[in-house]
Order: structure tokens, then C-alpha cells, then sequence
């Protein structure tokens, strides 16, 4: 464990990018590996994530190699994986596993996948059940929970069945394992999603020639329509920087006084960019500008200036939207003027982390006022900096390793956390660029 010491920063100033999208990186991979033909990518985040995801499809069959700057896949066409030796181990990735879950599901094998600590105790039962509903056969750990054995339907029926789903969960995870299994379904496969999760599984599906169709109905919630078996080939896929990543300069920039810093070539697709509109309400001098697309998704640079944030409350409906960014929210909030209320989170207690808990109890060791429920978290800011002087735990996951360290950029004493490693799945070089911009981050050997 490498512990990592956050003290007061200077004002940040530069203009920087940030490591590719996690979300797009994990897709490109994936669908790259099931298209036929090459497919390129660049600006993959060469992040242990989707490092875990790139060595899962090569184990499966696909040859993955990198140029450069420049990852080249050679797909294997779609039920074309092979039924690999070992086990497939992604580390701390939700993302890999659940998705790959759903390729495995829709395909002639089986395998097992494994995953660190705390993916070994995240749900898993949510994607086994309807992927069983497909003809996938599945054995578990008591609990739904890794090491999970997979046998795809592909090995009972030949293909997957043609399913029809309705999701009691926003989640763009279990959507995207029905959808990467129903590419192998003889027939359409549907879901429908009460309240709409990001959407790059569908928008990178079209760009690789797949035929899918996404309806919103009156009521908000959206209806996608896949049909199976589609001639997808390789692509040029370019990766944009990650707003989940672009989050923690952002709000660090904003707290820490006389900030001045543009983030280039940032994803804004609005399915992932509630965490700019929590911003603005609460005040933020945000700016986004040179809006453009790129593979599909919307791009923009973004223009951040240190402000005086006030309290605000969150509304449930825009949870999807930034569900990874609650953590960081939670430090600006720490620092604002006013009491901040963040409803209908409940999703977060099943993170890298119980993230709601964590957040609640940090933040009172850091001498800030919380209350939490079973989905609810509320943070009294006093528009003053908090005490700090504690170490906090990261428990396996990146994104309270980084919270914690851009709340002791503006703290009175500094923040620590006992464990940096976990940085390493998102964002690469982390305390590196912060410490460019001004921070002042210590690892501590
Ligand atoms: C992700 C979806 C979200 C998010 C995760 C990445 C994705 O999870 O928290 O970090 O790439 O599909 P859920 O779908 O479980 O909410």
C-alpha cells in the first residue's frame, strides 16, 4: 500500500486532458474484439480497468496489439470468442465483468471470471437473471457474487434467445450485458429502461454498423431495440477524456482560490454530464466551449474558475447522470455555503465502495457535517475550508482515494489516504498532473 498525503495547494492554473473515457474504453475494446476486421483505437485509458478488460478478449481469442499511441484489435466476429484456458480475472472493474458477462452469455463456451476484494463483493445477480432468461446458465458464489462460471447459450440453443427486458435498475451495466448478448440473439432483442443510464453502448453499436434503434417515450423512460446477429466491422474509434476523470480537477479547481484551468477534449454526452449541471446550479463558473463530435459522442473543452459555491439540492431523476460523481460532489459541497442534499443514491452502497457510507464518515472525520440514510446524503457546507488532518481509508476504490486528496488541497490540515493504488484503474498519473497544476501531493514510500 502506497499512502499519498494531499497538503494546501497553490492556485491551479494550465490547461491539461485527461485519460480516455473508462466507459467508451471498456466498449471499444469489447465490440472491437466482436466486429470483423480491424478496429483502431486512440486514446484508449491505458488504465488497469480496461487493461483487465484487453487481456479478458485476448484470452478469448481476439488479437490485441499496441502501436504506439494506438490500439489495434482484430475482431473475431460476433459468437466468434473462444472458450478460454484460464480464468479471467478483472480485477476491480465492475464495468469488465458485468458486460463481459453479457458477450460470455450470447456465446458456445464457458468460462469463469474472477475479481479483486471488493468486485468479488458487488452484485452480480442483477445481470445473471436476465442473461438467464436468454438461455446463459450460470454458477455463482453464495449470493450472486465472483467467482461467477458462465456457460453462454450459444452452447444450448445455438444462439441467444430474443429477449425482452424491463430494467428495476438504472443501470447502463446490466443494459449493456442484455444488449452485447443479444447481438448473438436470432431475433431483436429489447429493453426498455424506466429512467435513461449513458448510452455508449448503443452509440458505439451504430458506429460499428449495428442496427439499433433508442426511443424516448413521453413518460422519460426509453425503449432500445437491437437486432441480432448484425454484420458489425472494425472501426477507428477515438476516445475522448473523461468527464468521471475531468470531475476532480474540475471541483478542485473550483475550491481551491485564484483557480484558472481548461480541460481539452472532454466527453459531455448528456447522459453522463449531470455533474456540470450540479455544478452551475450550485454556482460554478463553468464554461463549456468548442462543442464538437467525435465517434459518435458529443466533446467539448471545458473552462473552470475557482468560484463561491452554495448548497443545493440534487434531485433523484439526475443519479444516472453522474452517478460515479457523487464522491467529488460531496467535497464540494463540504466547502460551499449551505447545506447540499443528494436524494435517491441508494445505487452508490453498491460502488468500489459503499460510497454514501464512506462519504458520510469521512467527511465527518474532516470535521464537516453529514447525515445519511438508506439513500439520501446531506453535506453542511460553512463556505469555509474543514479541518481535515485525518487519513482516510480509499478501500479499493479510485474514485474516494481522489475525493479525499482534492479536499485536502483546501483544507486547514492536510488529507491522506492509506492507499493510492487504486488510483491506477481510472486515471494514470493522477497526483502527477495535479501536482502540475498546482496541488501539493505527497507519496509517501
Ligand atoms: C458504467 C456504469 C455505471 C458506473 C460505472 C461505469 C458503465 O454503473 O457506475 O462506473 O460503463 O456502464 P451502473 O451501470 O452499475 O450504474
Amino acid at each position: 500500500m502506497t499512502a499519498i498525503q494531499s497538503n494546501t495547494a497553490a492556485a491551479l492554473t494550465g490547461k491539461i486532458s485527461v485519460p480516455g473515457d473508462k466507459s467508451i474504453s471498456h466498449r471499444a475494446l469489447m465490440i472491437g474484439a466482436l466486429a470483423v476486421g480491424e478496429t483502431t483505437i486512440s486514446g484508449l485509458l491505458e488504465g488497469e480497468d480496461v487493461l483487465a478488460t484487453a487481456g479478458a478478449m485476448q484470452q478469448l481469442g481476439a488479437e490485441i496489439k499496441q502501436d504506439g499511441e494506438v490500439w489495434r484489435i482484430f475482431g473475431r466476429g460476433i459468437g466468434g470468442l473462444i472458450e478460454p484456458t484460464a480464468v479471467l480475472d478483472l480485477g476491480n472493474s465492475g464495468t469488465a465483468a458485468r458486460l463481459l458477462m453479457g458477450v460470455l452469455a450470447g456465446h458456445n463456451l464457458t468460462a469463469t471470471l474472477t475479481g479483486d476484494a471488493s468486485l468479488s463483493s458487488r452484485p452480480m445477480e442483477r445481470v445473471m437473471e436476465p442473461l438467464r432468461r436468454i438461455g446463459a446458465d450460470f454458477v455463482s458464489r453464495t449470493g450472486g457474487l465472483l467467482p461467477i462460471t458462465v456457460t453462454g447459450a450459444g452452447k444450448y440453443n445455438g444462439s441467444a434467445l430474443p429477449a425482452e427486458e424491463t430494467l428495476n435498475v438504472a443501470s447502463a451495466q446490466v443494459k449493456s450485458a442484455i444488449l452485447l448478448a443479444g447481438l448473438n440473439a436470432a431475433g431483436d432483442t429489447i429493453v426498455i429502461e424506466p429512467r435513461p443510464s449513458r448510452d455508449h453502448t448503443e452509440k458505439m453499436l451504430a458506429f460499428f454498423g449495428a442496427d439499433i434503434i433508442s426511443k424516448q417515450n413521453e413518460d422519460g423512460s426509453r425503449k432500445i431495440t437491437l437486432k441480432g446477429q448484425p454484420e458489425i466491422t472494425g472501426q477507428k474509434v477515438s476516445v475522448p477524456g473523461d468527464i468521471s476523470s475531468a470531475a476532480f480537477p474540475i471541483v478542485a479547481a473550483l475550491i481551491t482560490p485564484g483557480s484558472d484551468v481548461t480541460l481539452e477534449n472532454i466527453g459531455i454526452n448528456s447522459l453522463r454530464a449531470g455533474l456540470l449541471d450540479s455544478l452551475l446550479e450550485m454556482g460554478a463558473d463553468l464554461e463549456i466551449v468548442n462543442s464538437r463530435e467525435n465517434a459518435g459522442e458529443p466533446v467539448a473543452d471545458i473552462h473552470v474558475r475557482s468560484s463561491v459555491l452554495k448548497g443545493a439540492t440534487i434531485p433523484a431523476a439526475r443519479a444516472p447522470s453522474m452517478i460515479d460523481e457523487y464522491p467529488i460532489l460531496a467535497i464540494a459541497a463540504a466547502c460551499a455555503d449551505g447545506t447540499s442534499v443528494f436524494e435517491g443514491i441508494g445505487e452508490l452502497r453498491f460502488k468500489e465502495s459503499d460510497r454514501l457510507e464512506v462519504m458520510a464518515e469521512g467527511l465527518k472525520d474532516c470535521g464537516v457535517e453529514t447525515e445519511s440514510t438508506k439513500d439520501t446524503l446531506t453535506v453542511h457546507g460553512k463556505n469555509q475550508p474543514p479541518e481535515g488532518g485525518v487519513t482516510i481509508a480509499s478501500r479499493l476504490d479510485h474514485r474516494i482515494a481522489m475525493s479525499y486528496l482534492v479536499l485536502g488541497m483546501v483544507s486547514k490540515n492536510p488529507v491522506a489516504i492509506d492507499d493510492g493504488g487504486p488510483i491506477e484503474t481510472s486515471f494514470p498519473g493522477f497526483t502527477k498532473l495535479m501536482n502540475g497544476l498546482g496541488a501539493n501531493m505527497e507519496t509517501q514510500e
